[in-house]
C-alpha cells in the first residue's frame, strides 16, 4: 500500500474520531451497505452489534499496521480466505468501499476533508485489490 506519511497521519487522525463512536459508526456503515444492495442482507449473522465490533476492531487493526507491509499482509491475506466462505466476491468490495467511504463522510462532517477522503479511498483500494487476489489464489 504506497500511502504518503500525510495519508497514513490523515488516515489514523480519522479513524481514532470514528472509533471513538464505534457502534454508531457500524450501524451508519451497515445500514447504508444494507440500503444499497439489500441482497447483501442474508449473508450476515443475525446480531448485527457484534459484527460491527468485529468489522471495526478489523480495522483498526489494519490502520495500525498500515505503514507496515509484512505485518499486514498475512492478516489480510487471511482475511480475505475467511470472506471466500462468507461468499464474498470481488464485485461486492466496491459496495463495502462505497458504504465506508459514505460513513467517514457521515460520522466525521467537516473533519472529511478532501484530503482525507482521498488517501481512504487509495488505502481501500489498495486493500481491496489485495483481498480480492488473496481470494482467488
Ligand atoms: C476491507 C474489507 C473488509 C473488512 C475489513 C471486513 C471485515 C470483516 C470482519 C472482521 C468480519 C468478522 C469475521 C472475520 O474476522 O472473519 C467480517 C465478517 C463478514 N464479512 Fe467482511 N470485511 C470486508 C469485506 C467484506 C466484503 C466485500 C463482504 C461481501 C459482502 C463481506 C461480508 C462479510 C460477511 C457476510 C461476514 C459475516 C460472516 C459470518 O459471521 O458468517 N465483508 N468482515
Amino acid at each position: 500500500m504506497q500511502l504518503t506519511e500525510d495519508e497514513i497521519d490523515l488516515i489514523r487522525g480519522s479513524f481514532r474520531a470514528l472509533a471513538l463512536g464505534t457502534p454508531a459508526t457500524a450501524t451508519v456503515f451497515y445500514e447504508r451497505l444494507f440500503e444499497r444492495t439489500p441482497s447483501l442482507v442474508p449473508m450476515f449473522p443475525a446480531d448485527m452489534e457484534q459484527q460491527g465490533v468485529k468489522m471495526m476492531s478489523m480495522l483498526g487493526a489494519i490502520v495500525a499496521q498500515i505503514h507496515d507491509h509484512t505485518a499486514l499482509l498475512p492478516m489480510v491475506v487471511d482475511l480475505a480466505r475467511r470472506h471466500v466462505g462468507y461468499g464474498a466476491v470481488p464485485e461486492h468490495y466496491d459496495l463495502i468501499g462505497e458504504a465506508l467511504i459514505h460513513t467517514l463522510e457521515q460520522r466525521l462532517g467537516a473533519g472529511f476533508t478532501p484530503a482525507v477522503r482521498e488517501a481512504w479511498v487509495k488505502a481501500y483500494t489498495a486493500l481491496a485489490a489485495v483481498m480480492i487476489e488473496a481470494a482467488e489464489s
